[in-house]
């Protein structure tokens, strides 16, 4: 039976490292804020804004929402970016993605200040995560790497297969992975014979996006078993990208859903927060 990968144990962890360096800032008269943009009616997006305005409370950040309607124009969001970019109120801004259809969100991205970019999605940032220099951390495969390294778990020369490129996970994973001396391999929804692939992982990372996407077949006896899903199955009921009961039984580690990666994402977000105001220049 695989040991859980407890999100909400490292969380607190860090988080109480959060609170104090939050205080250590306003014992030099700074206040660290975070700006958040919400557009539209997505339902999954105004519970992880609550959640992240949840996070901020409970560290000493200030939070500043600003949801926006559906029909908001392309525009009217970038000239909000500038004049968030400008206030010194503000050291994190981000944009919760998805936007509607009608918004470039590539052009939003890359209109926030690099410095205020706590999701780390600006080309600035990805850049400089490629080199492996941070200026921010990207945060769920950041939340990732620290609960992995919580559980003493080594990446060093271990094969780490990767499910999924998305910019916002699957390829920063495979960076930090790589960065920590990892076998990195990507996989995707055109890899062939991906069960195989995924049979010769040490650390599986599954960021498919797809309920109950791996099964027990698919992984090694002894595989670390990281779950980047937030899926909902036929009754609603929240669950992530692998087939827990079974997969438990082969792996040596697993991050449940809910309770793993997801309390991680946010505290990494953050950190990044804490980061900005402490880097950022008045
Ligand atoms: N949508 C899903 N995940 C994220 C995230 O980490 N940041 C933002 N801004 N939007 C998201």
């Amino acid at each position: 039976m695989a040991q859980i990968i407890d999100g909400r144990l490292v969380s607190q962890a860090k988080r109480e490292e959060l609170k104090n360096r939050v205080k250590a800032l306003n014992d030099k008269g700074v206040q660290a804020g975070l700006a958040v943009i919400i557009v539209g009616n997505n339902s999954a997006s105004r519970v992880y804004v609550n959640n992240k305005k949840k996070g901020c409370d409970e560290i000493g950040v200030k939070s500043f929402e600003y949801a926006l309607p559906e029909e908001t124009t392309q525009e009217e969001l970038l000239s909000l970016i500038e004049n968030l970019n400008k206030d010194s109120a503000v050291d994190g801004i981000l944009c919760q993605l998805p936007l509607p259809a009608h918004i470039d969100e590539q052009a939003v991205i890359n209109a926030i200040n690099p410095y205020k970019d706590v999701d780390a999605f600006h080309p600035f940032n990805v850049g400089h995560i490629m080199i492996g220099d941070y200026t921010f951390l990207p945060c769920t495969p950041a939340g990732i790497m620290e609960m992995l390294d919580f559980y003493d778990i080594s990446v060093s020369g271990k094969k780490c297969v990767v499910i999924g490129r998305s910019n916002i996970v699957g390829k920063p994973m495979a960076m930090l992975l790589l960065k920590e001396n990892g076998t990195v391999e990507i996989c995707h929804s055109r890899t062939e014979n991906l069960k195989e692939e995924c049979l010769t992982a040490d650390i599986l990372v599954a960021a498919v996006g797809k309920a109950y996407f791996v099964t027990a077949d698919m992984v090694k006896d002894g595989a670390v078993v990281i779950d980047v899903g937030m899926n909902r199955n036929e009754e609603g009921k929240l669950c992530g990208d692998v087939c827990f009961d079974e997969v438990e039984k082969k792996a040596s580690f697993i991050t449940p859903v809910p309770g793993g990666v997801g309390p991680m994402t946010i505290t990494m977000l953050l950190e990044n927060t804490v980061r900005a105001a402490e880097n950022y220049k008045r």
